[in-house]
């Protein structure tokens, strides 16, 4: 588990995980386990969702297996270009209806709210482990979900990109200068107390 960047300051008290994580692109060559992998996807298993559904789905492959080419494949030519050092690659998936008491299926409204909960388990639960993640929507959604056999109700949201923290300078010159951590906007923005913040 790393400090808190020097260039992120939290204007109120939090557990450092929370402004300590952040999302690089370089990878060491270091490899994860399936224990180690199991453990972070048990995190994202523990989220919490509208009416207990766990409408997440997880589709997992380790550098080297068929699961992490398959993944890999369906990501942008950027993504492609660092991703493919990492340990890991999860597509993130979710179901989007629910079952109703009698049998009918129907749209569940929160399902993507739910899977970002689950996501964001598995990123700080990473994190805690001493693991970097890095999320993508930059992924051809319709290649993945067929190579996948993504059944129909269902649907990907990201890929997320989980390795060991390596050096920049492995990173092509103008990934090498991105790699710092971002900022956030002011509390303000985002949170009001009872009005919604414009
Ligand atoms: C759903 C999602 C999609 C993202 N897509 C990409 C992507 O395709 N490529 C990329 O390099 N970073 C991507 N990111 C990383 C974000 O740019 C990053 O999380 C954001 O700038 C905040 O920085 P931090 O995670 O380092 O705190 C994505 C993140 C999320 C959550």
């Amino acid at each position: 588990m790393s400090a808190i960047p020097a260039n992120r300051h939290p204007a109120y008290p939090v557990d450092e995980m929370f402004p300590a994580r952040w999302s690089p692109r370089a990878f060491s060559d270091a490899p994860i386990s399936e224990a180690q992998m199991l453990s972070l996807l048990e995190a994202a298993r523990w989220a919490p969702s509208a009416s207990n559904i766990q409408p997440w789905r997880l589709v997992w492959g380790l550098r080297g297996d068929a699961g992490f080419a398959t993944i890999f494949d369906s990501l942008s030519a950027g993504n492609q270009v660092w991703a493919g050092k990492a340990a890991a690659l999860v597509a993130v998936g979710s179901k989007s209806t629910r079952t109703t008491s009698s049998g009918e299926e129907v749209p569940n409204p929160t399902h993507a709210f739910d899977t970002g909960a689950a996501w964001a388990s598995l990123a700080f639960q990473a994190h805690l482990s001493g693991f970097v993640t890095h999320g993508m929507g930059g992924f051809d959604k319709d290649k993945l979900s067929g190579a996948l056999n993504v059944p129909q109700g269902h649907g990907l949201h990201a890929v997320i990109a989980i390795g060991h923290p390596g050096d920049p300078a492995s990173l092509p010159e103008d990934l090498r200068n991105r790699e710092v951590p971002s900022q956030r906007k002011a509390l303000s923005a985002i949170a009001a107390r009872g009005a919604f913040p414009v």
